[in-house]
């Protein structure tokens, strides 16, 4: 990773854990986080919806920020079933994960849906990490940097540069979540890179060069080390071993 970008690490709870538990792992958190005084990368959970308050109030006056796993892509009105991004703000979300690939199969989102909802968290002042990344049948047919591409130009280039210097991407290569696969750390650096060099071939070389891109996809202690090394990964967004108080401080103490 290059030192002049933020580095990040966000836990996606996914639909895991009970409120007691959401909030033991958020307080065991707290207590290692505040005996690392020397770690400067930016911590992110993002729990469920129901949570999201209540971790708040544990993590607020703490270097630990909380975001959703979702948003509306309306501002307000008749969605029964939906939050948007001005309820988000209500309760203290700072960021939220858009275009998730289980967003995007089980519930067939779009990309012109994810940029619905990244405007509209922007307009809130939040933080979206917008995730991107291929199956493996694309994988295969060699398709890869195509699709990242369009998930890129329709997702989330419709933005300023000063707009678009806000947000987070997240390469989850969708073969990797879940499944123990890790992307190798050349298909990552490969991936990495390609995005940053779109990301400048649209904006300018400094918008890239500031963009923080994390991995995800089966990220843990024992891999993070050697994938936040690499010269364009900047973070992680973890799922499975974010649920472990241990496992995901390792990963946030494994930037060199
Ligand atoms: P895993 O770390 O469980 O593979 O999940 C990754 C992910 O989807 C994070 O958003």
């Amino acid at each position: 990773m290059n030192d002049s970008r933020k580095k990040i690490v966000a836990g996606n709870w996914k639909m895991n854990l009970s409120l007691q538990e959401a909030q033991s792992l958020t307080a065991e958190l707290l207590g290692m986080i505040q005996d690392e005084k020397n770690n400067d990368s930016h911590v992110y959970l993002f729990p469920p919806f129901v949570y999201i308050n209540n971790i708040y109030r544990q993590i607020q006056n703490s270097t630990i920020n909380v975001g959703a796993q979702n948003c509306a892509d309306q501002i307000s009105g008749a969605y029964t079933g939906e939050t948007s991004v001005t309820m988000l703000n209500s309760v203290g979300a700072s960021a939220v994960l858009i275009g998730h690939s289980e967003r995007r199969t089980y519930y067939h989102e779009s990309n012109q849906s994810c940029a619905n909802k990244i405007n509209l968290a922007l307009q809130q002042g939040i933080i979206p990490f917008y995730c991107i990344g291929e199956t493996l049948n694309e994988r295969n047919s060699n398709q890869q940097f195509n699709i990242i591409e369009k998930q890129l130009m329709e997702g989330i280039f419709h933005l300023g540069a000063e707009e678009f210097s806000k947000c987070v991407i997240a390469y989850e290569p969708v073969w990797a979540i879940g499944t123990g696969l890790t992307a190798s750390p050349d298909q990552a650096q490969e991936m990495h890179a390609f995005i940053r060099k779109l990301i400048t071939e649209k904006y300018d070389a400094t918008t890239a060069n500031n963009c923080s891109i994390l991995y995800g996809g089966s990220c843990n202690d024992q891999n993070a080390k050697e994938l936040f090394s690499l010269p364009d990964v900047d973070g992680g967004l973890i799922g499975g071993a974010s649920l472990k108080s241990r496992s995901f401080m390792n990963i946030i103490k494994a930037f060199q």
